[in-house]
């Protein structure tokens, strides 16, 4: 067992593989100066773009894959944003990842995309343990994370350059079991997630 059947499909929103047509609506936030704000890559040129959609393609085709690159499509058609999964070669862990439009924030569209990923995740494949990176000053995401039970396990020194500024990652990560902690052990990541 690890497949995960496409598309994902929530209330508003489905996750479906890219095509080569989404180019122009996914250059949309790639090329924005906000969605890269806290992330390594970007902003792309349209080369830059059209090169990642052809990768995603491509990625689909591959008999063993792990990569998944998925296109967030909204119920009328329009083409919010992007969640990737990167399972490991072992099959232990995955790594997610998204990035949404702007006129696409604040409207919970994020937060159901990244629930129907880690719930299918752990639904179709063994893996045992989901995780993201994001700048320390990423509120959003950092909100997400929180929002879809993501538990914060600390601070990647000096992890990443953006735009020739060396900068730590807050590291976070959802755990099959976690699904059956106590309430009580929630309670207590929650409160040491706020300590200095
Ligand atoms: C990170 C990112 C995806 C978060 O997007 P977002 O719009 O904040 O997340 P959601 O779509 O889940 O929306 C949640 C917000 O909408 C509100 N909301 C409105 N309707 C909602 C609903 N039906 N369900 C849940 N939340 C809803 C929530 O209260 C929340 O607001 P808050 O963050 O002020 O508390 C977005 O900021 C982004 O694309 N950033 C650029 C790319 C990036 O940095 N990616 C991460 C790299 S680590």
């Amino acid at each position: 067992m690890n497949r995960i059947e496409l598309p994902l499909v929530a209330q508003r929103l489905q996750l479906r593989d890219f095509k080569l047509s989404d180019l122009e609506a996914v250059h949309a936030y790639a090329s924005s100066p906000y969605v890269v704000e806290h992330q390594a890559w970007g902003p792309n040129t349209l080369e830059q773009t059209r090169e990642f959609v052809e990768q995603c393609v491509a990625e689909t085709a591959h008999p063993q894959r792990r990569s998944f690159n998925l296109a967030v499509v909204l119920n009328n058609g329009r083409l919010a944003g992007g969640c990737m999964a990167a399972l490991s070669a072992d099959g232990h862990e995955a790594e997610i990842g998204y990035s949404f439009e702007p006129s696409y924030w604040g409207k919970g569209y994020a937060t159901e995309a990244v629930t129907i990923l880690v719930t299918e995740l752990f639904a179709r494949t063994s893996i045992q343990r989901i995780f993201a990176t994001c700048g320390p000053l990423n509120a959003a995401s950092i909100r997400l994370l929180r929002r879809t039970g993501f538990v914060l396990e600390g601070c990647l020194r000096a992890h990443k350059v953006v735009r020739g500024q060396v900068r730590d990652s807050l590291i976070w990560s959802r755990l099959r079991d976690d699904a059956s902690m106590a309430p009580g052990l929630h309670a207590l990541a929650g409160a040491l997630e706020q300590k200095p």
